[in-house]
């Protein structure tokens, strides 16, 4: 007779999958839009963690662990200090606490933009090591020819234009983009040369309504806005921002919670109540 032991490892923390069930997939998401039209409009989040991603999951098509984790996480000022180690740690922690949406995984600065097979390196490492589904690139034109060489070699690929803070040197300052006609068709003709290219779906950020107007019409696959005014085909929000995690809140970011407030007075409530000697309580203590 033989005994399998099995190791109990699950915790309250390390929240189950609910129910078994199916991935939405990167040709699922790309197929929403169908003559110009995406319906429903496509709901995307950051996510970080397991725990957060487990939470937002039922609610999203997509969780994006976006490299404004830098920010977010780990308090850098731009993201272009974001190192590959900390998507793959992040992205597969997203992974492993989601079940249903598709996990799309930034590739940082530095680790793709000097050659496509440097391009397909770094990707593939985010696919292999993290469990997720896609990646996603900031660049137009000049970044098309690496869009296509992954495309054809099995990675997924999600385009970012328009405003691009991985090129924040450059371009000095988080200001909404495509304000003067020259910058608009340079915007326009990045979006559509990535989406020719290959990509499943495009983040816009920061442009002026007429430009997100017209780079969703302009290309076949869905447009993902984020300060991008409602005329694309979904949008995407930082979660940290959108929970008022942030004194300052962008004026494109909509809170729907003022969760720094709330914070604040839970630790200052826990503070208090260790410092008057009531926490823990009776119903808090082991006994033997
Ligand atoms: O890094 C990020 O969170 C992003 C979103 C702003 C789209 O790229």
């Amino acid at each position: 007779m033989s005994t399998t032991l099995t190791l109990e490892t699950s915790t309250s923390r390390a929240h189950p999958v609910p129910e078994p069930v199916r991935r939405l997939t990167v040709p699922a998401i790309r197929a929403r839009k169908r003559q110009g039209r995406t319906e429903p409009p496509i709901v995307m989040l950051t996510a970080y963690t397991a725990r957060m991603a487990q939470l937002l999951d039922p609610h999203c098509d997509l969780l994006l662990v976006g490299d404004s984790l830098g920010q977010v996480i780990y308090g850098l000022d731009t993201t272009v200090k974001v190192t590959l180690e900390m998507m793959i740690a992040h992205g597969a922690a997203v992974v492993r606490g989601s079940w249903r949406a598709v996990v799309v995984v930034d590739l940082p600065f530095g680790t793709y933009e000097a050659s496509p097979e440097q391009a397909f390196a770094t990707a593939a490492r985010v696919l292999r090591e993290t469990g997720a589904a896609a990646v996603k690139l900031e660049g137009g034109e000049r970044l098309a020819a690496t869009v296509r060489f992954l495309v054809e070699r099995g990675v997924p690929v999600m385009g970012h234009v328009g405003l691009t803070p991985q090129a924040i040197n450059l371009l000095g300052g988080y200001g909404a983009r495509g304000r003067d006609e020259a910058e608009a068709r340079r915007i326009l003709a990045d979006a559509r040369a990535v989406a020719e290219a290959g990509c499943f779906a495009l983040v816009v950020e920061g442009v002026v309504e007429p430009l997100a107007r017209a780079v969703t019409q302009a290309v076949d696959c869905p447009v993902i806005g984020i300060g991008a005014s409602p005329a694309c085909d979904g949008q995407v929000l930082v979660i940290d921002d959108m929970l008022g995690m942030f004194e300052r809140t962008p004026r494109f970011v909509r809170r729907f919670d003022d969760l720094a407030a709330r914070i604040s007075a839970a630790a200052g409530a826990y503070a208090d109540a260790v410092r008057a000697r009531q926490f823990p309580g009776e119903a808090e203590v082991y006994r033997p």
